[in-house]
């Protein structure tokens, strides 16, 4: 039996996770909507044998746009495109459940699956922010509580859309003239709260029988709805202690909820910024950091914290005053992690800014690649990662150096596939079984 492998995500966002990437000389501040440089990381990463490459969503435009380059493709049209110029690596679009209905996305998702053969993971979020709210006919965000009951049953939903039809309800028997089987349709006729959906999903049953199911939100509801139904998680974790915390906590929570908690991987992110020596890698981290607009990020800080605006002094702390995570119906995990980290470090707003100019909360690591390597290992060996959601701070320079440099230190330590083998499912690849249609177990007739 191999050793326990590690899984690595590639979380592509436009120049890189620094929110100044785009501002050095090397960046293209066109980047973000160009197929071509999607194209350029999705193979980069392949090369890499990265488990899957992974894209942030929202349908709101995300920052002002003096501040970085700003809008998004849609990343399942994105995706689509990804699939057909690669051939192994797995594809994660972020969708939202407050903001979608369960029949449009449960199809676009059977469809990427589909197409990309196996390939096709969703990042399922619930979308914090009035902004997002203001798209759909709402002038608030819903309460979490209410996201989440939403989420939970537009999993449900497309669960059971993606269950109706039976692997082998198509016959395609020619000479009988009988093309499929009626019988092994299963319409959902689901009524609940929120939904009412007569079904059944007008695509046939997926190769991996429906995209790996992915969470990254670490509220308390966050971790119910993971431990329920998450395949995978992505999460912000600033300290060793920490990340062993939730990773010892959603593990049970798996287990209570009658999961086998090694088909639940969780990934922390990390934001590499390397260098060929230590004072090399700081100096790329400074360079980043002299880049950074702070004026842009207080209104940033503003928004998640809640605060109205102009109430952060770029060079005071934070106020003392601020209100508990339960009073916060947003982001309510970061908002817990950024005050935290304020608060340990003593942070003014400033430095706090340019803390989270990397990656908004993730941990930020510059270091040669065999220091972020030995990080890496000492996090997968000391249970606090199945793996890593690795976030370049530039792109497409910190992929590259990744794969090259990163990578092969990890396969030299047995950590890590030196090849992709024979083909496999995005769910394979993580070591996932095959789910069961719904519909045929016995608990259901
Ligand atoms: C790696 C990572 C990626 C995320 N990507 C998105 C995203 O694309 N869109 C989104 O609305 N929320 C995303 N989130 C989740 C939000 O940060 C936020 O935590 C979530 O909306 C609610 O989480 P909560 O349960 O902590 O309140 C991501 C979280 C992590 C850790």
């Amino acid at each position: 039996m191999t050793a326990r492998q590690l899984h690595l995500n590639a979380f592509l966002m436009n120049t890189g996770h620094h929110e100044a990437s785009w501002r050095l000389p090397e960046s293209d501040p066109y980047a973000h909507v160009e197929l071509s440089h999607y194209v350029r990381l999705a193979r980069t990463a392949e090369r890499g044998t990265f488990d899957s490459l992974f894209l942030a969503d929202g349908p709101q435009l995300w920052s002002n746009l003096a501040q970085r380059p700003a809008g998004a493709l849609e990343p399942l049209t994105l995706l689509t495109a990804l699939a057909t110029a690669t051939e192994h690596i797995g594809l994660i679009a972020t969708a939202s459940t407050s903001y979608n209905s369960p029949y449009n996305l449960a199809r676009r998702f059977a469809s990427l699956d589909i197409v990309s053969g196996g390939r096709a993971g969703w990042n399922v979020v619930t979308t914090a922010g009035k902004e997002a709210a203001r798209n759909f006919g709402l002038d608030e965000e819903p309460p979490h509580a209410e996201r989440y009951a939403r989420a939970a049953e537009f999993l449900d939903v497309a669960l059971k859309l993606w269950d109706s039809w039976e692997d082998d309800a198509i016959v395609a028997d020619k000479a009988a003239g009988v093309w499929g089987d009626d019988t092994k349709i299963h319409p959902p006729r689901h009524r609940g709260t929120y939904f009412s959906v007569a079904g059944p999903l007008n695509v046939p049953r997926t190769p991996q029988g429906y995209p790996l199911l992915v969470q990254a939100g670490s509220s308390e509801d966050g971790k119910a709805f993971a431990a329920r139904y998450a395949e995978a998680v992505f999460t912000a974790q600033q300290t060793l202690a920490g990340a062993q915390a939730f990773y010892a906590d959603l593990k049970s929570r798996a287990a209570r909820a009658g999961r086998d908690p090694g088909h639940l991987k969780v990934l922390p992110g990390i934001v590499p910024v390397l260098g060929s020596t230590e004072a090399e890698a700081r100096a790329a981290e400074r360079l980043l950091e002299d880049h950074i607009v702070y004026e842009h990020g207080v209104d940033r800080l503003e928004n998640l914290l809640r605060l109205p605006a102009g109430t952060l002094e770029l060079d005071g702390p934070l106020p003392a005053d601020l209100p508990p995570e339960s009073a916060i119906e947003g982001a309510k995990s970061r908002y817990t992690l950024v005050v935290e980290l304020a608060r340990r470090d003593r942070l003014t707003v400033r430095e706090l800014i340019g803390r989270l100019g990397g990656g908004r909360g993730h941990l930020t690591f510059a270091g040669t690649p065999e220091q972020v390597a030995d990080r890496i290992e000492t996090w997968f060996t000391r249970g606090a990662a199945d793996g890593f959601n690795v976030m370049p701070a530039v792109l497409p320079s910190g992929l590259d150096a990744f794969v090259e440099h990163v990578v092969p230190r990890l396969r030299a330590r047995g950590l890590f596939r030196a090849e992709y083998g024979p083909r496999q499912t995005l769910r394979e690849r993580y070591g996932l079984p095959r789910p069961a249609n719904q519909y045929l177990s016995p608990a259901f007739s």
